[in-house]
């Protein structure tokens, strides 16, 4: 049986749109037959649930402590998706240590048989938070937009991501941009400073138009590609799940601590079996 596959969302800076693609990104691919599920690892300022119209009650903080299982934790949203809970001002406020991180991409693999596809909307920038829990996806979407500021912070996350856990293929969303051709300029300047200094490769999987549609479904609390289906942004946005949904993602180690991998014994690993 083929494991469930993860896609970290993510972005130097903040506000860029990760949310928002996160959520219209898991509806597409819900629209293309996939059992989707949600994991809002923004700990501090977790609002996918806003979106997709659910109100978890129950966090992954709940189930490590026990409280409940990670089945637990699974709110079915009106529109399909699973969504799963990391917010916890408490959470935020003692810090997750790396082993209670490791412990939580661990406690995934009980959702296993539930979900196909689990999409990882997380916080901006470089903290051990963000990193771990992107190192642990098989695929990295990095958001961008086109402003100096957003272009610096995702050439230090994409650093990062490349030396601390030595990934070298990314995908990039091009968010906000005027047109696909004013996003292909965007992501080839983009790339260019990564050519220069880094010895990863990016692929552009997408550019998301700028689209009032957009802003006036967030507006609504709705995700545009349920409200305005036929708007630039969904279109856009459906391409981009066409993607994911028909490529596969670049293979990972599977030895390593990841969403659904499953986990060596301390004998396996010294035996590399
Ligand atoms: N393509 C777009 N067209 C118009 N507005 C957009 C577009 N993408 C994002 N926005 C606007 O940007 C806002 C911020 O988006 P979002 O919350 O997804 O960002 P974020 O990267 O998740 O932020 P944070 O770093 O705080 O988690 C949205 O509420 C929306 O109004
Ligand atoms: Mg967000």
């Amino acid at each position: 049986m083929k494991r469930p596959q993860a896609t970290a969302i993510t972005s130097g800076k903040g506000g860029v749109g990760k949310t928002i693609l996160s959520v219209n990104l898991a509806l597409a691919l819900h629209k293309a037959g996939e059992r989707v599920g949600i994991f809002d690892a923004d700990l501090a300022l977790a609002n996918a649930h806003l979106v997709l119209g659910c109100r978890p009650n129950r966090t992954i903080v709940d189930a490590l402590s026990g409280q409940c299982t990670m089945a637990e934790t699974v709110v079915e949203s009106p529109l399909g998706v699973k969504m799963i809970a990391g917010g916890s001002g408490l959470a935020e406020v003692m810090g997750l240590s790396v082993e209670k991180r490791q412990e939580i991409i661990r406690n995934f693999s009980e959702l296993s048989g539930t979900i196909d596809h689990l999409i990882v909307d997380t916080a901006a920038g470089i903290e051990a938070n963000v990193i771990d829990f992107v190192a642990a996806c098989d695929r990295v979407i990095v958001v961008v937009v086109g402003e100096p500021t957003a272009f610096v912070d995702a050439y230090a996350s994409i650093k990062v991501l490349h030396q601390d856990t030595g990934r070298d293929r990314f995908d990039v969303i091009i968010n906000r941009a005027a047109n696909d051709a004013v996003g292909a300029q965007i992501f080839t300047r983009f790339r260019a400073i990564t050519d220069r200094f880094l010895k990863v490769t990016l692929n552009h999987i997408g550019t998301v138009p700028e689209d009032e549609r957009l802003a006036h479904a967030v507006g609504k609390c709705e995700p545009v590609v349920s409200s305005f289906p036929n708007s630039v942004s969904a279109k856009a946005i459906m391409r981009i799940a066409e993607k994911l949904h028909t490529t596969t993602p670049p293979a990972v180690d599977e030895g390593s601590i990841g969403f659904f991998r499953p986990t060596l014994s301390t004998e396996q690993k010294a035996f590399g079996t």
